[in-house]
């Protein structure tokens, strides 16, 4: 099965290339800018020709949460528009598309973990337009699968693992938001389970319902999160710093976040056998890969 991922340098495309790597089955083609780019529709029929996918992966998207709060016509084009043409393109030629969501799309004020069946009513420019990017995907292939994710982090890009690590090299201590929570997602479980959804669908013909959710198990605030960065990079004698819990009120971002985005990934156990690790163990395997990566780069240990 060749599956044709839209993006390259982010967390969850190279994580896909990294996970599907030695499997017999699946032959991963990653392509991102500037061959296939979001803000240029024309870029997506020459990329689909050339690669004759047997399923598209759409792990791109604008991701600057704050930014598209000045920019909501780009984040409209690029995570709402351009999925939609490219739902298009893939169901003139047969082909499924897997569009990856998030959970921004709720406002947060639920007091258990959201399931799918749940109404969305975003805050932020962001969620507009992830929610927009679904219906589009929704009305342009039938053939789809939106899976909504939340809190990924992992060894790549830039992410919140980074940036406490980053933080904490500069600082004695750190003041972390403590009053939002939600489900700290490793990006190789994302891939892991996105592959199982892709197998699922060669096997069965379809895809079971249009949209589920896929996060890390347990629950965690950015506070527990950045505790067990920090936990996990001292025991390897990484940065270390104080963490210091603080409410949102402290720490006003542009785009508000949601105060609970557990997601309840439960219908993607049932239907795809695929269940994200525990968020502790995958932060501190995340944290090591970090620091053995830069040991290679530095020719020391973690923090040197
Ligand atoms: N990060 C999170 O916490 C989080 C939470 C919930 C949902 N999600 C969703 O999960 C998906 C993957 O996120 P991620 O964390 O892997 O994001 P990321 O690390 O920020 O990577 C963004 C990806 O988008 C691509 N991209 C950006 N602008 C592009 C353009 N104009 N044309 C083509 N590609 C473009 C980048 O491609 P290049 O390779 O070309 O640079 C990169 O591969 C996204 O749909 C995101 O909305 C993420």
């Amino acid at each position: 099965m060749r599956i044709l991922v839209i993006g390259k340098s982010g967390q969850l495309a190279r994580s896909l290339a990294v996970r599907a790597e030695g499997q017999s089955d699946i032959e991963v083609v990653c392509v991102g800018r500037p061959d296939f780019d979001l803000e240029d529709v024309s870029t997506f029929v020459p990329v689909l020709s050339a690669v004759r996918p047997d399923v598209v992966i759409n792990a791109a998207a604008h991701t600057g949460v704050d930014r598209q709060e000045d920019e909501p016509a780009r984040a409209f084009a690029m995570n709402a528009e351009a999925p939609g043409v490219l739902a298009k393109l893939t169901a003139e030629s047969g082909i499924p598309i897997v569009h990856v969501s998030t959970d921004y799309v709720f406002d947060g004020r639920a007091v258990r973990p959201y399931v799918e069946t749940d109404l969305p009513n975003p805050q932020t420019v962001y969620g507009r337009s992830k929610l927009a990017g679904e219906e589009a995907v929704r009305r342009g292939n039938a053939d789809h699968l939106i899976v909504r994710t939340a809190w990924v982090v992992s060894c790549y890009g830039s992410n919140f693992v980074k940036t406490m690590l980053k933080l904490a090299e500069a600082r004695d201590s750190l003041q972390v938001v403590a009053d939002q929570h939600g489900n700290p997602t490793d990006a190789h479980d994302l891939a892991d389970g996105l592959l199982a959804a892709a197998r699922v669908r060669r096997d069965r013909g379809r895809f079971q319902q249009s949209v589920y959710h896929l996060a890390g198990s347990g629950r965690a605030s950015w506070f527990e999160l950045a505790t067990c960065v920090l936990h996990a990079s001292e025991a390897l004698s990484g940065p270390c710093a104080a963490v210091e819990p603080i409410s949102s009120r402290q720490w006003p971002a542009k785009a508000e976040r949601p105060m609970n985005s557990e997601l309840d990934c439960e219908a993607f156990f049932r239907d795809f056998g695929f269940r994200a690790g525990a968020w502790q163990d995958r932060v501190a395997a995340i944290v090591a890969a970090i620091g053995e990566a830069k040991a290679n780069v530095c020719g020391g240990a973690l923090g040197s």
